[in-house]
């Protein structure tokens, strides 16, 4: 029996079709899951640890979604305050997870953030104010009242 072309065809293109589709749909759905590698963390120019552009980063792009939790000032002590963000009310603190929480302190600032309820619990977004060349670090602001209320 010969192969009827009419009846092939047409399955071979459904069938990619559909392949097609899912593919789209799984990638797209994990797309906003995988964080693009552009920092890195290593040795600061100012102290300690710093994030580094690991490529060219344009202005307005976002740098990282942070992981947060909420809790309050009780739940931290010692050094891990100079780690935290402050959260919704006076005495709550965010504890924003990954490389967020290493970016150091500038008062002329290459990157902000902003904090993002999603489905799943607050994100603190990390986002490019200008421009910034592979290799530069990263820091975004602390606020003033942060150096006040330290030594
Ligand atoms: C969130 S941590 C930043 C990462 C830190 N450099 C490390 O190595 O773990 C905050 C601490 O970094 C230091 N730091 C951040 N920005 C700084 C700056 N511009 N000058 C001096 N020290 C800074 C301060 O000691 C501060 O307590």
């Amino acid at each position: 029996m010969e192969p009827n072309l009419l009846v092939i065809i047409p399955l071979l293109l459904l069938t990619t079709l559909v392949i097609g589709i899912g593919a789209g749909m799984i990638l797209g759905r994990k797309a906003p899951w995988i964080p693009r590698k552009i920092v890195a963390i290593e040795a600061s120019t100012v102290s300690g640890r710093g994030a580094f552009a690991l490529k060219k980063i344009r202005e307005g792009d976002i740098i990282e979604r942070c992981p947060a939790l909420e809790v309050t000032d009780k739940d931290i002590g010692g050094e891990l305050l100079n780690y935290v963000f402050y959260g919704k009310t006076e005495n709550a603190r965010l504890v924003a997870m990954g490389n967020g929480m290493l970016f150091n302190h500038s008062s002329t600032p290459n990157v902000a953030y902003y904090r993002e309820e999603t489905s799943l619990g607050p994100e603190l977004v990390l986002y490019a104010l200008q421009d910034i060349s592979k290799g530069e670090e990263l820091f975004y602001s602390y606020g003033d009242e942060w150096w006040t209320t330290r030594q």
